[in-house]
C-alpha cells in the first residue's frame, strides 16, 4: 500500500507547516513516498517560473498533492494547477476544535463548492455601454459531477443528510437546472436525506444553528462566500484546511498564505496543513490513519498545553508536532 505524494512546500511558514506535517505522518502505519516539488515566490526568483513544468509532472504523476503556501505568486501556482488537474470540487471542512477560537462548539460539516463555473469564468466579464456585464454558467455535466461527489462523499463518511443550497427563487434557470439535478441525483442515494436552502437564509442559518448542517454542496460563487463564513465560525487561520479534488489528481493545502510577518521563527500553528493531511488520508482511504491523527490533534488541542502563539500560546511549530506524535 504504497502511495507517491507529491509534496510542494513553496514560501514562508509553507515549509515550516509542511516539515511539521509530514514529521506526524511519518509515524503513521500507512507507506509513502514523496516526491518535492518547488513552486512560488523563490521558485521564480531562481528559475524564472512559479511552477515549473517539472512540478506539475510531479502532482501529475502522484497519488495525491500536498501543498505548503505560496508567497505573492500563490493565484499564478495554485490555478494553475487547479486547472491542469481539472480540479473541479473545492472541499472545506467546518470542524470545532477545543482551545480555539470557536464560536461554537459541536459543529463538524463540509461544504463541497463546484470549481470551474457559476460566476467566476475566467474573460467572461464584459463591458457595456453603461456598465458591466458576468455571465452565470450553470452547466449540466458539471454540476451533476459536484452533486455526485457531495452524496458519494456524505456516503463515503457516514453522514446522513446533503442540504443543497441555491437562489432559485431568482435565478430561475441556472439555479433552478442546478436544484432539479440536485434532486435527480439524489435518487441514487435513497439513504441519505435531502434539503435545499436559499444562499442568503443559509448564511444565516451558518451562525444560528452551524451544528444541522453535514454536507453542503452548492456552486462557485456561493460556495467561495459561504466557506470563509464557515471558517469563520471555528476560528483562526491556523486551523483552516482544504482540498480541490478532480478527475486527474487531488490536491490538499491549509487556507492559510505564507505568513511573511512570522515566516522562519517557529511561530506557525501547523495544524491547519495537518488537517488538510488528513483530508488527504481520507481521500486515499486511509480512514483508521486519519481518525488517528485527527484524535492525536484533539488531544493537544483539548490539553491545551501546546499552543501555537494564535491560540495563545508559546510553543513552536515543532514542539506542537511533537505533541501530536507524543499523542499518537
Ligand atoms: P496569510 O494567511 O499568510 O497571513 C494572514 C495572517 O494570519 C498573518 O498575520 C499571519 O501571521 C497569520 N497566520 C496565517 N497562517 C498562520 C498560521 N498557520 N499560524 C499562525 N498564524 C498564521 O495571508 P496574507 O498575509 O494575506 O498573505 C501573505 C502572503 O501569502 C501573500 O504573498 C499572499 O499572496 C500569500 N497567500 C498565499 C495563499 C496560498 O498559498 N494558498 C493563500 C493566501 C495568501
Ligand atoms: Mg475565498
Amino acid at each position: 500500500n504504497k502511495y507517491q505524494i507529491a509534496v510542494i512546500p513553496g514560501d514562508g511558514i509553507g515549509k515550516e507547516v509542511m516539515e511539521a506535517t509530514i514529521s506526524v505522518l511519518d509515524e503513521l502505519d500507512v507507506d509513502f513516498d514523496y516526491i518535492y516539488g518547488i513552486a512560488g515566490d523563490e521558485c521564480n526568483e531562481e528559475h524564472g517560473t512559479p511552477l515549473p513544468q517539472e512540478t506539475i509532472d510531479i502532482v501529475r504523476d502522484s497519488d495525491a498533492c500536498l501543498f505548503g503556501a505560496a508567497g505573492e505568486t500563490a493565484a499564478d501556482v495554485i490555478v494553475k494547477i487547479r486547472q491542469e488537474m481539472k480540479m473541479f470540487a473545492n472541499l472545506r471542512p467546518v470542524k470545532s476544535y477545543p482551545n480555539t477560537k470557536s464560536l461554537f462548539e459541536n459543529v463538524d460539516f463540509m461544504i463541497v463548492r463546484e470549481n470551474t463555473e457559476g460566476l467566476y469564468i475566467a474573460d467572461q466579464e464584459e463591458e457595456t455601454e453603461d456598465g458591466a456585464i458576468a455571465k452565470r454558467v450553470i452547466t449540466r455535466e458539471a454540476e451533476e459531477r459536484i452533486i455526485d461527489y457531495a452524496f458519494q462523499y456524505a456516503k463515503d463518511n457516514n453522514r446522513t443528510k446533503v442540504t443543497a443550497v441555491h437562489k432559485a427563487n431568482v435565478l430561475k434557470k441556472t439555479d433552478g437546472l442546478f436544484k432539479e439535478i440536485f434532486y435527480e441525483v439524489s435518487e441514487k442515494y435513497p439513504d441519505i436525506d435531502t434539503e435545499d436552502f436559499y444562499v442568503d437564509a443559509t448564511a444565516m442559518y451558518l451562525v444560528t444553528q452551524p451544528q444541522e448542517f453535514q454536507v453542503v454542496v452548492t456552486t462557485n460563487l456561493f460556495g467561495d462566500i459561504l466557506s470563509d463564513e464557515g471558517a469563520g465560525l471555528v476560528g483562526g487561520l491556523g486551523l483552516i484546511p482544504s482540498a480541490n479534488i478532480g478527475a486527474d489528481g487531488a490536491l490538499f493545502e491549509p487556507v492559510h498564505g505564507s505568513a511573511p510577518d512570522i515566516a522562519g521563527q517557529q511561530k506557525a500553528n501547523p495544524i491547519a496543513m495537518m488537517l488538510s493531511a488528513i483530508m488527504m488520508l481520507r481521500y486515499l482511504g486511509e480512514n483508521d490513519a486519519a481518525d488517528k491523527f485527527d484524535a492525536a490533534i484533539l488531544k493537544v488541542l483539548s490539553e491545551g498545553k501546546t499552543l501555537t502563539g494564535d491560540l495563545g500560546g508559546s510553543a513552536t511549530t515543532m514542539e506542537v508536532a511533537q505533541a501530536v506524535k507524543n499523542a499518537l
